[in-house]
């Protein structure tokens, strides 16, 4: 069956990087505009158009995104804002950025996202917005929380970093209900930019201001030196952007791939006793599948499993840590069995490599070598 040799490292991650990413990137260093040029233009066009959104912004990354996206609702010192406490730290950061608190509300144990029960359990006086994040690429409740927002006038921020091309219980695109969402295209995401976010603004104000505020406060007719407001460098330049425009033309034969290795991974891991696979789907709600994490049983030794899968090369991840535990964050008073669904999601989550390139039989091994590892 050709592919890798049955002996080769297989990474948890791996970009898709081919002739045309290499052809645009080329055509930016020739044209000498490396940054807020048309190539940054057409990036913001051509992924509008592929989410069906009007208008996006881009950034240097989706921290920078979530950053300006959590300014673009004014939060701020005295705010809360309802959130996951299983995900990846930087959307609970981008909050204490701003001097906003983090209230962590526990996730529901399938799709390990936001319990809408929870979020209204924990809202009160203070709270100001919601912040749910669409954990790897499953849609999260959107309508249920968005409900609870319109009752209480919250605003909302979705990280969607991990989840484009996903579709909701309402089959909408992910990004697309108008809300201020956020994208991400680090190394290891559906598409790539190396560094790169993208935020999707609730209208033509709100993204005048946010691209202002990434190209230090400097409205677009403005000179080098001056500004109007303040602002940071949080551009992305337009090499990057070129790798996005590259992407954007195979990202949905990228994400169908994701789709095919995933229902390999299913079939590969069905009957292995002590573990379960994540869900693909659910009524008309589609996974945009960003990672493969498994979960084991209450009784697997975790840690012996990575390194027996690291001792046949294979990459494996314990995934997720919870947030409210890393140390700045218990520092707002957060301890250990607050959260038991996220926190027992958290101890038994195993993420295996998953990228589009994936052959038949480097699924093989890692399931051969799972299923060996568990015996
Ligand atoms: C859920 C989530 N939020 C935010 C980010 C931050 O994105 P970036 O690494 O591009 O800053 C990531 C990326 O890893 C993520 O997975």
């Amino acid at each position: 069956m050709g592919g890798p040799p049955e002996t080769d490292p297989i990474p948890l991650a791996k970009p898709e990087i081919g002739d045309r990413e290499k052809e645009l990137a080329l055509e930016v260093l020739r044209s000498g505009r490396l940054s807020l040029g048309p190539m940054g233009e057409r990036f913001e066009r051509e992924f509008a158009t592929w989410l069906g959104v009007d208008d996006a912004v881009a950034v240097s990354s989706g921290t920078t995104a979530l950053h300006l996206g959590v300014r673009a609702l004014g939060w701020g010192p005295g705010d809360e804002v309802l959130t996951s406490p299983f995900s990846f730290v930087a959307s609970a950061n981008c909050l204490l950025y701003e001097g906003a608190r983090p209230v962590f509300c526990d996730v529901d144990p399938v799709t390990l996202n936001l319990d809408p029960s929870a979020v209204e359990a924990a809202a009160g006086e203070r709270s100001a917005g919601i912040l749910p994040i669409h954990i790897f690429g499953f849609p999260a409740a959107m309508p249920e929380l968005e409900a609870i927002a319109a009752n209480r006038g919250l605003g909302i921020v979705e990280d969607a970093c991990e989840a484009l091309g996903a579709v909701d219980s309402e089959g909408r695109r992910v990004g697309t209900r108008g809300n201020l969402a956020i994208f991400a295209f680090y190394a290891n995401k559906q598409m790539t930019t190396g560094e790169g976010g993208m935020i999707v603004a609730p209208g033509p104000e709100a993204a005048a201001r946010l691209r202002s505020e990434r190209n230090q406060g400097r409205a677009p007719d403005m000179g080098w030196l001056d500004h109007d407001r303040l602002g940071f460098n949080y551009r992305l330049s337009d090499l990057a952007a070129a790798l996005g425009v590259a992407q954007l033309e195979k990202l949905d034969a990228m994400l169908q791939r994701r789709v095919a290795v995933a229902s390999l991974y299913e079939e590969g891991l069905a009957g292995l006793e002590g573990v379960t696979s994540p869900i693909a789907a659910r009524g008309v709600e589609r996974r945009s599948w960003f990672v493969y994490v498994v979960r084991l049983s209450d009784e697997a030794d975790r840690d012996a499993i990575v390194d027996d899968l690291a001792e046949q090369g294979i990459a494996s991840k314990a995934y997720l840590p919870c947030i409210h535990l890393i140390p700045h964050l218990r520092e707002l008073g957060y301890e250990e069995g607050q959260f038991p669904v996220a926190e027992a999601a958290s101890a038994h989550s195993l993420a295996l490599p998953f990228f589009p390139s994936m052959t038949e039989s480097q699924i093989a091994r890692v399931c051969e070598a799972l299923a060996e590892s568990l015996s």
